[in-house]
């Protein structure tokens, strides 16, 4: 190992040199009892930036053990991402296109695993991505030494060594955090899938923006609906809880139904506090569903669904290009639940119309014979009823839906009622005059069995994979487009998806079911994401966060050379 001192000579003796001798600096250096290890060094100033990590040793760092045990790691370590974003922001500040010279993988609105930051009881470590100066191609030693020399360390040490002064902070942090995963952890047992806080801030500025909007009506729970929830450091929460079963979310357009879904999808994640959401909770398992016409389909049983297609296309084994609206819908359902779903989530803004219902004129002028779609609206009461998997509907139009109801809740200017009665008493009195198919079909499918993930079997032919913000990953030359995957946050988590996706070979031996695949990934990942990439020497994953397991497997799905036996 190296000193500063050493970095130092070496910056000098290549200063003015070509871009290429920055390789030099390649190795560690020890700065007091912190080093800088300089992983990667960019080939070019064009390049993807130079990446390093800066580890403190626990002794220096000392945070009280109580910050970082168990899974209040994962806040801990989201909270000093965060810090040291605020601490390096000013490197390149003084440069005349104010480019950032210095970057880290920090969260926004959520609280995700990520591999910007590390805590292990002996250190605490930072990765970075660093843009090394140049003036053209010639290498800026005395510049870069500014940058990676001691104001490095020290901006590094700021962030990550404890200051009493944020104990208070790091504390209610990790604390929220905590209690969060607490009530998700408890939804099941309580005979819910979702609660939502009274006095949560549930609209967004904008359709773009993941930020609370300023000036809002708090949500505030029916008083049937109200549900008490006991936290470990916050007391007791009020707000909606959802029960299983199906419940519906009516009125009028423009009052707010979409918004509250929409909170309900995010509520799979922690938000941080002042989000506004930080008390919307749901099911771990809660996947939203919508129609996706254009998607590919590899080999999914929609029989459940639809059947009989003109032209005699198979729909125990469905494959498609270029899916329609009511089969991709029907396959997002099936793959939902073959990865474990247990809470659906549908808005009509964004599903197939026929998926969702046939009325009672259709089903006369159209013989059910000629009509390969079994509606969503014959389907839900099973599903809940035989696999236990609850669904949450907005309705504006279909009030068909009424028939199959557990609970009704209104929206009606941003508020909030329950009007399950009177919406039992409006399905009675107005019938809907549908015949309910009322076949007993019932949910199957067959476990499905990667054969093969790459167009060719040899090492050398292998085509790369890699990300390309937050809803694209491009395969070869082929983009995956994964727009429809509304609960995919970040774009770290698509770079993580498609390190995935890249090692998925590994996973294959012992030809696992297709869920089982799907666990064995996300355990690793869960325990180390780094192990997404194969943590390569000299490359360190410093910018992944942890997607969940509904959009790795949904990018599997949509994986172009993906054949299932
Ligand atoms: N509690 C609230 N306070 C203030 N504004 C809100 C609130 N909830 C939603 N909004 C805003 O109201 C607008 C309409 O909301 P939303 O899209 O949820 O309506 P919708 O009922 O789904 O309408 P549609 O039936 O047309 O799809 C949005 O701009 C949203 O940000
Ligand atoms: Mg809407």
């Amino acid at each position: 190992m190296f000193s500063i001192k050493d970095l130092d000579a070496k910056l000098r003796e290549i200063d003015g040199r070509s871009y290429k001798a920055y390789k030099d600096i390649q190795g560690s250096y020890r700065y007091g009892d912190t080093i800088l290890y300089i992983d990667y060094v960019q080939s070019d100033p064009f390049a993807p930036p130079s990446r390093v990590r800066v580890r403190v040793p626990m002794s220096k760092a000392g945070f009280p053990p109580f910050l970082y045990q168990d899974r209040r790691s994962i806040g801990l370590e989201d909270l000093l991402t965060r810090y040291a974003r605020r601490s390096i922001d000013s490197f390149g500040k003084d440069q005349p296109s104010q480019k950032k010279t210095v970057m880290i993988d920090a969260g926004q609105q959520q609280v995700l695993k990520r591999s910007s930051c590390k805590i292990t009881p002996d250190w605490v470590e930072i990765r970075l991505k660093v843009e090394l100066p140049a003036a053209g191609r010639r290498i800026l030693g005395r510049k870069a030494y500014e940058i990676l020399g001691q104001s490095l360390f020290s901006k590094v040490e700021e962030a990550v060594v404890f200051n009493p002064k944020r104990e208070q902070e790091m504390t209610e942090w990790v604390f929220l955090f905590e209690d969060q995963e607490k009530i998700r952890q408890g939804l099941q047992e309580m005979g819910l899938v979702a609660f939502v806080a009274n006095g949560s801030i549930l609209a967004r500025t904008s359709g773009s923006s993941d930020l609370p909007l300023p000036v809002s009506v708090p949500f505030q729970s029916p008083p049937g609906l109200e549900v008490e929830l006991a936290t470990l450091h916050h007391g007791p929460i009020k707000g909606m809880g959802v029960p299983k079963g199906v419940t519906l979310i009516v009125g009028g357009g423009y009052h707010g139904k979409s918004t509250l879904l929409k909170a309900i999808e995010k509520g799979a994640y922690n938000h941080i506090r002042g989000d506004g959401r930080e008390w919307v909770i749901s099911s771990y398992n809660t996947v939203k569903i919508r129609a996706e016409d254009g998607r590919r389909i590899q080999k999914v049983d929609i029989r459940y669904f639809i059947d009989n297609l003109p032209g005699g296309d198979d729909t125990q084994q469905f494959s498609s290009l270029n899916a329609s609206g009511s089969t991709s819908q029907a396959a997002n359902i099936i793959e939902a639940i073959e990865t474990g779903a247990d809470l659906l989530l549908m808005d009509e803004d964004t599903s197939a119309t026929n998926f969702m219902i046939r009325d009672a004129r259709m089903q006369s002028l159209v013989a059910k014979e000629k009509e390969p779609i079994t509606p969503f609206i014959d389907r839900v009461r099973s599903l809940y009823e035989k696999n236990e998997i609850s669904t949450i509907l907005v309705i504006g139009g279909a009030g068909d839906y009424l028939d199959v109801a557990d609970r009704v809740v209104m929206l009606d200017s941003y508020r909030v009622f329950d009007v399950t009665t009177r919406a039992q008493e409006v399905a009675k009195s107005i019938s809907s005059n549908r015949l309910s198919d009322v076949s007993e079909h019932l949910l199957e499918y067959r476990d499905r069995i990667i054969e093969k993930v790459q167009p060719k079997n040899s090492a050398r032919d292998r085509v790369k994979i890699s990300a390309k913000g937050l809803h694209t990953i491009m395969v070869g030359k082929e983009a995956v487009d994964l727009s429809g995957l509304e609960q995919l946050l970040d774009s770290s988590q698509t770079r993580t998806i498609a390190e995935c996706l890249a090692h998925l070979d590994r996973y294959l031996d012992g030809r696992p079911s297709f869920k089982k695949l799907i666990d064995s990934i996300y355990a690793d990942l869960e325990k180390d994401l780094d192990r997404a990439t194969g943590f390569k020497p000299g490359f360190h994953p410093g910018d992944l966060a942890l997607p969940r397991k509904y959009e790795l497997a949904a990018a599997i799905n949509r994986l172009p050379f993906l054949q299932i036996e």
